[in-house]
């Protein structure tokens, strides 16, 4: 008898339409060009993807990452391989560093609002997580300055620079620098997770967090899960010599060998065959449609209730409705009309963001959308 246990992690109640995962569309994962880059990596009978890899990662992998990262125009040229390490994606990636950052009952930043889990994953290591206000150019670096001269003594920072999860917001230039100045002059880490970085909707994207790196503050957080598959488990650091040295003589790391070891040598074939450069750019595309069908449809039918941004890249839109709005409360009724969301409280344990919801636009197509939206006014209607 088959045991009926999940497949996915996702878990959509049937008949709704759930705006609230985070996730790729199932129609663009590139099943026939990994397939392609299988049969390659097989053709060539070499069987090392099947060993234990090297601590750092799979040296031509992270060669092909290098030539490909180097010729994004949102990221930065000449990209040195040395600098890059292999993870099993940026969740994986934090964790362990959180373990090499920080000890338990040490204090720890983050945005206000932020990625949901990354206060679970610090809690599991007992470390005090300080929340620092964003703004519509990101963290807003003057407070966490004020709270540094005030005598927080945190061991690093953690944020979303780049089409940030939940608000879609970036931070600008000014304050990415202010940003490398302070961990500099207060001596902590910023853990940059920048899995959004490569899928911008505009000419212009900040450059990531390494390009304004000094002193070898930055460890920045990539990965394929976004811009390829994230069934393959598998990104990347980009960080000083120093930052990948730590990295790659962790007791977890030289225990297994280099994280992802086989997928990453199937990666490098993607890469190689120009598939993730496509890919990308065929995300970009589908991705901005589908956030012109749901500004269209929040216009249509929430217009003059909610405010937002429209995203210039990522998966979000950060809705922010009346005031006395409540978003935890709502989603029961919201659910009942057969449409679903992640209330913004999710994304911060101050409380502080009742009145606001955040919606992906990415996992479900362009009609579903506009229904899912239409769904939400009508809930909206019945409060
Ligand atoms: C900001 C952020 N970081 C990390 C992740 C998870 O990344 P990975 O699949 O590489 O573990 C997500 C996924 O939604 C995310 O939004």
């Amino acid at each position: 008898m088959p045991a009926e246990l999940p497949s996915l992690l996702v878990d959509i109640k049937p008949g709704i339409i759930d705006l609230g995962w985070g996730h790729p569309s199932p129609r663009l994962h590139p099943f026939d060009e990994v397939k392609e880059a299988s049969s390659k990596m097989f053709q060539k009978g070499d069987n090392s993807p099947l060993q234990y890899g090297a601590t750092q990662g799979f040296g031509p992998f992270l060669e092909s990452l290098a030539t490909f990262l180097s010729g994004q125009d949102a990221y930065i040229p000449d990209v040195d391989p040395h600098n890059l390490f292999l993870t099993a994606g940026a969740s994986q990636a934090l964790d362990l560093a959180a373990t090499l950052y920080a000890d338990s009952g040490d204090t720890v930043m983050v945005e206000e609002p932020t990625y949901f889990v990354i206060e679970k994953i610090f809690r599991e290591h007992s470390l005090n997580i300080v929340g620092i206000p964003t703004d519509e150019n990101g963290i807003v670096t003057t407070e966490l300055q004020q709270l540094l001269e005030n005598g927080l003594q945190p061991k690093f920072l953690y944020t979303i620079p780049t089409f940030q999860n939940p608000t879609g917001s970036s931070i600008g230039e000014t304050r990415r620098k202010h940003l490398v100045d302070l961990a500099n002059e207060y001596d902590f880490q910023i853990f940059a997770d920048e899995v959004y970085q490569l899928i911008g909707f505009q000419e212009y994207t900040p450059k990531p967090m390494m390009n304004f790196d000094y002193g070898e503050k930055v460890i920045s957080f990539g990965s394929f899960s976004k811009i390829l598959a994230p069934g393959l488990r598998t990104g990347w650091i980009h960080a000083s010599q120093k930052v990948i040295n730590k990295f790659s003589d962790a007791a977890l790391t030289f225990s297994g060998g280099g994280f992802n070891h086989y997928a990453s040598a199937l990666i490098k074939e993607v890469i190689d065959l120009g598939y993730l450069a496509s890919n990308v750019l065929n995300l970009k595309e589908e991705y901005l449609s589908r956030a012109v069908q749901m500004d269209k449809s929040l216009s249509k039918h929430l217009g003059g209730v909610v405010s937002y941004s429209f995203p210039k890249g990522g998966y979000y839109f950060w809705l922010k409705f009346p005031e006395k709005f409540d978003s935890d409360g709502f989603l029961e009724l919201a659910e009942a009309n057969g449409v679903s969301y992640r209330p913004g409280n999710a994304f911060s344990e101050s409380g502080k963001f009742s009145r606001y919801l955040r919606l992906t636009y990415t996992l479900f197509e362009a009609n579903e959308i506009s229904e899912g939206i239409r769904r939400l006014s009508v809930a909206y209607q019945d409060i």
